[in-house]
């Protein structure tokens, strides 16, 4: 009698072993880190611990120096050319001089599904369409990036990722320079997508009310510190301790020995 969709869950992610060096920089010592389907996971740590080296190597950006990582049992090169994982960069890390606007972002998640020709087809329209409605940016979809707000654009790239159909989605500092309405609609929108299925990676230093919003969170000083439920990593003590570790970690980056 229960009207509950069954949805199977299974292992969307797993890292392991993984360490990133850049150049002289050790910017991840192995990390271990596996993610079921539909879970939230905020990704917490200061500045500088690695957050973003983490997203980038899920996708391939960034060549790991040890360590494999999979995506629904694919490695990150070949789940990113079959449309497996979705990104929302950062805002610094998005050109807003390139003439694209909001609905040619959209139309860009729809690549993996159109084909030889990559010409939209009926699917692909009702689903920028579909996207563009629910972040609320019907009205603004042919301005251009440069004419966005922060968070506009930052909506814009969650459209994208909803219009994609991805298994797993990586957020990188969402609301970093968003005004309050759209980090609003961007969580509401990001619990909606674990709720079909999803699996969401968010990389974030905003600690405010993660409780309710994640369903697990790590903490990461260059390699993971605790990867439980919000309540048990947010506590005074953890934090606390996690700024004394990266300050101990910058100052051993000293080249004096
Ligand atoms: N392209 C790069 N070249 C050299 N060092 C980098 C590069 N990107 C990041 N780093 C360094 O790697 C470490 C982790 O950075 P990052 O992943 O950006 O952390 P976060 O996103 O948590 O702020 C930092 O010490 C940073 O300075
Ligand atoms: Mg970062």
């Amino acid at each position: 009698m229960t009207q509950t969709t069954p949805t199977q869950e299974h292992t969307a992610l797993k890292v392991t072993h993984l360490s990133v060096d850049y150049g002289d920089v050790h910017a991840l010592d192995d990390v271990n880190l596996t993610l079921q389907s539909g879970k939230l996971c905020a990704l917490v740590g200061v500045n500088g611990s690695g957050k973003s080296t983490l997203l980038k190597s899920i996708l391939g950006l960034v060549k790991p120096t040890t360590g494999t990582i999979t995506i629904g049992g694919l490695n990150p090169a070949r789940a990113r050319a079959a449309g497996r994982i979705a990104y929302v960069p950062q805002n610094e890390d998005v050109d807003t001089t390139f003439p694209i606007s909001v609905e040619d972002i959209v139309i860009s998640g729809r690549q993996r599904h159109m084909g030889f020709l990559r010409r939209p087809r009926k699917a692909d329209k009702n689903a920028v369409d579909q996207a563009i409605e629910m972040v609320g940016l019907t009205d603004l979809r042919h301005r251009q990036i440069g004419a966005l707000s922060g968070g506009q654009r930052k909506r814009a790239f969650v459209a994208r990722g909803i219009a994609q159909d991805a298994q797993l989605l990586l957020f990188d500092e969402p609301f970093a320079g968003v005004d309050h309405a759209s980090e609003q609609t961007i969580r509401t929108l990001m619990r909606g997508l674990a709720t079909r299925n999803k699996t969401l990676l968010v990389a974030t230093h905003d600690l405010a009310g993660l409780s309710t919003f994640a369903d697990e969170a790590l903490l990461l000083a260059g390699r993971v510190l605790i990867h439980d439920t919000p309540d048990i990593v947010c506590t005074p003590e953890i934090l606390a301790q996690v700024f004394g570790i990266v300050a101990n970690k910058s100052t051993s980056n000293s080249t004096e020995n």
